[in-house]
Order: C-alpha cells, then structure tokens, then sequence
C-alpha cells in the first residue's frame, strides 16, 4: 500500500493538471448515506433509483419532496470531513486542479473548494418544474411549494435518473478531463453514465487515473492506481507524502 500511496503522491506531484472526480462516498464519512447503501428510518422501504426519477416526481411529487427535505437537512447538519478538506490542500499543490463532482451537498464548496463543477446539481437549490426560475425553497404545508412567480410546482434542482446533465457543467468536466495529466476518482460506484465514462475518456488519451475507494468498481481493473481505502484516510494520506522529500 505504501508503495502505491508513493507512486500516486509522485504522480500528483509531477502533474499540470489534476482533474477530480468525486461521488457519493466522499461524503460518507460525513455522515450522508451514499446513493446505493440501505436508507434508514422512516426512508427504509424506498430505493433511490425510485425516487429520484421525473416519472416518480410526476406520479408522487408530495413523497420525492418529502424525501428531499430529509435529505436536504442531513446535508445541512453534515460538515465537510478530512477528505473535503485534502482536496482543498491538493489544489493549493498543483499548477491547476479541477474538482468535478456527482454530489449534490455542497460539502467541496463548504470545505474551501473553488470553481466545483457541479454535475448533478444542488440539493440546496430550489427550481421551478415549469419556468425553471430558481427560487426559495419554501415551506408549504401539503409538500411541494408552488414557485411563486408562475405557481409550477418547485423541484430541487438535481438531475434525475434519465434526465440530461448541465450542459455547460458536462462540457467543462469533458475539457478538464482531455487536459488533465492525472484524473484523480473518489468515492464513486462509476456505475452511472455519462460521469462514468469520465475515466475511460482520460485512460484512452493517456492520462493517469488514481482511484480512492474502499472497495472494487468497475474501474478498477482499468485504472493506474488503486488506492484501497476512504477518502478520509487516504487522500490527507497522499498530501503528508507530496510534501515528505
Ligand atoms: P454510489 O452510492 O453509487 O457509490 C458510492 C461509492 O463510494 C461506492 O463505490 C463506495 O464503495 C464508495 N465509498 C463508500 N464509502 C466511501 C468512503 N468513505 N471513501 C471513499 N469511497 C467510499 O455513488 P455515486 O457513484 O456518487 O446521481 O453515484 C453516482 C450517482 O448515482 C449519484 O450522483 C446519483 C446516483 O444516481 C444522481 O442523483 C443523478
């Protein structure tokens, strides 16, 4: 391990261009469930892939809210953890770093994170399903608000499964990605399209690809480096090594 740890430090070290791919398991460790493990409590009985779908919004708008909110105040209780925190240190490291990531709390943002390329949105924005004006995130007592300009019924401004990313955010990761020397990705399945294909777009013009993951993805056979571990524990790993010698 101490090896690999060397070589990815080595590999930060000497690059231009760091680009960032972060998911869900960057912010595990601040206590917000990533996408795919078991919800809890009151939430138990539902699957994400359920929810967070334009067709479950249409049919249940009162349920996908409701499930939002809870959501949206884990976010806002949660704090950034050390891996947050590394990234934050690594830019400062670098001739040029990109941070794109599929999270929609804000933690890179909060921790000190600058120009985060945002693919999937913000749970704590607030968009209208008909106008699209961003607005308030409201309190209406039979969930969800209406937008107080065209009364549309207000969504949070995420993407949903089989809805298109933002254009101008998918554009300016695949840039980031082409110009990158090292394509450093944390904390994600790689199972969903087309950040997933984000790697493959890097390995393929030759760039080195370091993963930080507890466990085994569909990338890991592909990539240069496999860090096995959390983001809290490896990546404040891999500073203390770009700044030892
Ligand atoms: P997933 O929930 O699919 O995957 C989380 C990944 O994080 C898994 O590979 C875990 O092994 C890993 N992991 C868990 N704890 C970790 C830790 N402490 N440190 C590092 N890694 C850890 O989340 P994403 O890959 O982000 O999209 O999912 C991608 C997208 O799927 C989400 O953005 C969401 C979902 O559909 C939308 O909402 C559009």
């Amino acid at each position: 391990m101490e090896t690999l740890l060397n070589a990815a430090a080595n590999q930060l070290r000497a690059a231009r261009h760091v680009a960032v791919l972060t998911g869900a398991g960057t912010s595990a460790e601040s206590g917000i469930p990533t996408f795919r493990e078991a919800q809890t409590g009151l939430w138990a009985r539902y699957r994400p892939e359920d929810l967070a779908t334009p067709g479950a919004f249409a049919r249940q708008p009162e349920v996908v809210w409701s499930w939002y909110a809870w959501r949206r105040e884990l976010v806002q209780r949660a704090e950034p953890n050390a891996g947050h925190r590394a990234l934050v240190g690594l830019a400062r490291r670098v001739p040029l770093l990109t941070l794109i990531t599929q999270n929609v709390d804000g933690l890179h943002q909060r921790a000190g994170s600058e120009a985060v390329i945002e693919l999937h949105g913000n749970i704590l924005r607030t968009v209208c399903s008909a106008c699209g004006r961003l607005a308030d995130t409201g309190h209406a007592d039979s969930p969800p608000p209406r937008c107080p300009t065209c009364g549309g019924i207000l969504r949070p401004d995420v993407v949903w499964f089989g809805e298109p990313l933002p254009r101008v955010a998918l554009e300016a990761a695949v840039a980031a990605v082409q110009s990158a020397d090292v394509l450093l990705v944390v904390g994600t399945s790689g199972l969903v399209e087309p950040a997933a294909s984000l790697p493959r777009l890097a390995l393929a013009r030759g760039a080195s690809v370091i993963e930080v993951n507890p466990v085994a993805t569909p990338l890991s056979a592909a990539a240069t480096l496999v860090l096995k571990g959390t983001a809290g524990e490896i990546l404040p790993r891999l500073l203390a090594l770009m700044d030892s010698e």
